[in-house]
């Protein structure tokens, strides 16, 4: 399966999606990387693993429709079967959707519904929770709002920061993604809305 991942970040994420997608057996190859910024560090684990690499900025644009089509049309050239955003900081607006509703995946640094948007391990932290950890989910129009395909749960240490819980929950996002990601392109997952059915 091919796929396309978008990133704002470090890209650990993305990481750990190239480092299983080097195994011929793992059935999904990064064919790309976007980021909404040139400063997303993780650019580098693409550039080093030779895939290609876009940015498209927000600021570059009059308006945000004209950005997220300007994405759409990136990202469509590269023909993914699945685009995982993993640590991209941006929400996918109608154009994007449209065309690939149904077919992206989003991690979310929280146990879903618990805690969405930006802040997820800082207002689980501040919460008091004792327990929360990590989501995949089917990204629609809300804000961390789709169908659930996993989630991890992660202990919250007495003496945690929002830097290591959050170190701490991506340990986990990680395996849960390159665990889920596999089976969907080895499988053929078909994501309609709420339901995942293994396609044909
Ligand atoms: C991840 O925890 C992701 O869920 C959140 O930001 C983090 C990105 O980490 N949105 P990385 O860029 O993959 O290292």
């Amino acid at each position: 399966a091919r796929l396309v991942v978008l990133i704002s970040g470090t890209g650990s994420n993305l990481a750990a999606l190239l480092e299983a997608a080097a195994d011929p057996g793992y059935g999904a190859q990064v064919v790309a990387v976007g980021a909404d910024r040139h400063s997303a560090t993780g650019l580098e684990h693409a550039r080093a693993a030779g895939s290609p690499v876009f940015v498209e900025r927000v600021g570059d644009y009059a308006e945000r429709s004209a950005w997220d089509r300007a994405l759409a049309t990136q990202v469509a050239q590269f023909e993914p079967d699945l685009v995982v955003s993993a640590g991209f900081m941006k929400l996918l607006g109608p154009a994007f959707l449209t065309a690939f509703a149904g077919r992206t995946v989003n991690t979310h640094p929280a146990l879903s519904p618990a805690f969405p948007g930006m802040h997820g391990p800082r207002d689980a932290l501040d919460y008091g929770v004792k327990v929360t950890g990590c989501t995949l989910f089917v990204v629609d129009d809300g804000v961390d709002t789709g169908a659930i395909l996993d989630q991890r749960a992660v202990e919250v240490a007495a003496d945690d920061d929002v830097e290591s819980l959050h170190e701490r929950i991506k340990i986990a996002e990680r395996s849960m993604l390159v665990e889920q990601v596999g089976r969907m392109a080895r499988e053929g997952w078909i994501i309609d809305g709420r339901t995942v059915r293994v396609g044909g």
